[in-house]
């Protein structure tokens, strides 16, 4: 099978050497990763308490994947929450675990970033994590996070970043793996790309990843293969896609001691400057 077939198929449908190719995206959508944003749940819960959302408030979360923070943020908001992806195959998982847990608040959607199927105006909060530095084009996809947005919307966005640059090869292996050209954007790159001129930035939290040991790395992935939907599947179908999940968990892992994240905020229209010319900080 030959590899854009493969993103949209079940993964009893594939052989050993089909899975070998696949880039992270599509076998973080066959294997039903749970695909956390940077930070977790923690990142999701941090940015509700910043986003200060109305009941019944409407929320899109760009690159939903297999569900983890569109789940999140509808089980502890009273919010529609819709999760977009452009992969099948991961937006059928997210759909089977709202089921399972019986979120009647959150939808999903398979679209494109790029060409969003809302009309202007229809959400209360744009969500996007590590989903942007996946599009070719991440202007055009900026500006559809922002045509959805209803006047004092929240863009929040969660970009992963170069603190120091990596070495070429290491960018390169990287961008393999995501089935994109990396580029090596900084903290700048990301803040500049989601500054509209309708828009004012008012939270920026910046954050650190720690070093993962092999241990840790093989125990995850244990914990990904040993999910009863996989139970079926060929023994050397799982065992060439826990070889090929430990070897992207490896090499971000590398990649990640040259990154740093942000949490950005931004409100549409917001009434009043930001930031002040004193700057404070809290006594300790
Ligand atoms: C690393 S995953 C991540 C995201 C995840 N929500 C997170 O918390 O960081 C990137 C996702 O972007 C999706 N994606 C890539 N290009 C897209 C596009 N043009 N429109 C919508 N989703 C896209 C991929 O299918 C994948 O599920």
């Amino acid at each position: 099978m030959s590899e854009p077939d493969a993103i949209s198929a079940p993964i009893t449908a594939l052989s050993p050497d089909d899975v070998r190719v696949l880039d992270f995206s599509s076998v973080v959508g066959l294997l039903n990763e749970p695909n956390m944003p940077s930070g977790g749940g923690r990142t999701v819960r941090r940015v509700i308490a910043m986003a200060r959302l109305a009941p019944g408030a409407r929320v899109l979360d760009i690159g939903s994947n297999t569900g983890y923070t569109s789940i999140e943020l509808a089980s502890w908001l009273d919010a529609q929450v819709v999760g977009i992806d452009i992969n099948p195959v991961a937006t059928a998982f997210a759909k089977a675990k709202a089921a399972r847990y019986g979120l009647a608040n959150v939808r999903f959607d398979v679209a494109d970033a790029t060409d969003l199927p809302y009309p202007s105006a229809s959400f209360d909060l744009v969500y996007c994590s590590n989903t942007t530095s996946f599009i070719h084009d991440h202007r055009r996809a900026r500006d559809e996070y922002y045509r959805v947005l209803a006047p004092l919307g929240r863009l929040v966005a969660v970009p992963i970043y170069y603190a120091s640059p990596p070495p070429e090869s290491l960018r390169r292996r990287v961008g393999d793996a995501m089935g994109v050209d990396l580029a090596v954007t900084d903290q700048d790159y990301w803040r500049d790309l989601f500054s509209d001129g309708e828009a004012t930035l008012i939270e920026q939290e910046t954050y650190e990843y720690v070093r993962q040991s092999p241990e840790r790395i093989a125990s995850y992935v244990k914990s990904i293969l040993d999910q009863p939907h996989l139970e079926s599947v060929d023994a050397r179908v799982l065992q060439a896609a826990a070889e090929r999940l430990t070897h992207f968990y490896e090499l971000f892992d590398e990649n990640l001691t040259y990154a740093r994240y942000d949490i950005l905020m931004y409100r549409c229209g917001h009434p009043n400057p930001e930031p002040v010319l004193h700057r404070t900080r809290a006594v300790r």
